[in-house]
């Protein structure tokens, strides 16, 4: 793991919102008395996001207030964790997968894309738009090459639809989440491969369709007449 240090530049001062301040107390309230440290990454989560995704000094001071722990005890979470950034992000900021079947599938290309349309891992771009770092799998390898901005997942990226997808953020205009080539889900994108005798090969398979030909060996084992009765549509 990286060295995680604290921001050179520092603000001030770190306030809640009165509405986070709300939050902050329910969540210390769900911990009984002598506990409220168990609210630690939760309050600093809150803080982070407040702040435009990073995490400054006084916020880390703040919540150790809050929680009635000592400094220190609150800044070796927030820089064990790399959820939480230590420096200043984007507004939009990426986090690009770059683990195994990500990068099979062309990862490398879309970090190309990054490092062209918004500079060095860590920079953020002068209108203060972008920043972009790379992480460690964030569970969609069924969707690979995928990135994650802010809260959103964004997949099937190819060089193409991403630098579009990154214009398109910047303009202010509507973007798509999820998968960027149009299927739904992780559902393969050619169709079926298996149980098309079930689902039929668009995965619609209705009740009380007609039954598979005699020769159909799309499935490894025929469904009996039951479970073709039974079968049911999953979505
Ligand atoms: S490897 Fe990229 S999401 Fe799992």
């Amino acid at each position: 793991m990286s060295v995680r240090r604290l921001a050179e530049k520092q603000p001030e001062s770190f306030e809640f919102t009165p509405e986070n301040k709300a939050w902050a107390a329910k969540e210390i309230a769900k911990y009984p008395p002598g506990r409220q440290a168990s609210a630690v990454i939760s309050l600093l989560w809150r803080a982070q996001k407040q702040s435009g995704y990073w995490l400054s000094r006084p916020a880390i001071e703040k919540v150790a207030e809050m929680l009635d722990m000592p400094n220190i005890r609150v800044l070796e979470v927030a820089t064990f964790y790399t959820m939480f950034n230590l420096e200043p992000v984007g507004r939009y900021y990426v986090q690009l997968c770059g683990t195994t079947p990500c990068m099979l599938c062309g990862s490398e290309d879309i970090k190309a894309v990054l490092r062209k349309r918004v500079g060095d891992e860590g920079h953020v771009t002068a209108d203060g738009l972008f920043s972009w770092t790379e992480v460690e799998c964030l569970g969609a390898c069924c969707n690979a090459p995928m990135v994650q901005i802010n809260d959103d997942y964004y997949e099937d990226l190819t060089p193409e639809n991403f630098l579009r997808l990154l214009d398109d953020l910047a303009a202010g205009r509507p973007v798509k989440k999820g998968s960027q080539i149009g299927r739904v889900s992780s559902e393969p994108v050619g169709g079926l491969t298996s149980l098309t005798t079930l689902y039929g090969a668009d995965g619609r398979g209705a009740k009380g369709s007609a039954p598979p030909p005699a020769n159909d060996q799309t499935s490894a084992v025929a469904p009996t007449r039951d479970a073709h009765n039974d079968a049911k549509p999953r979505r």
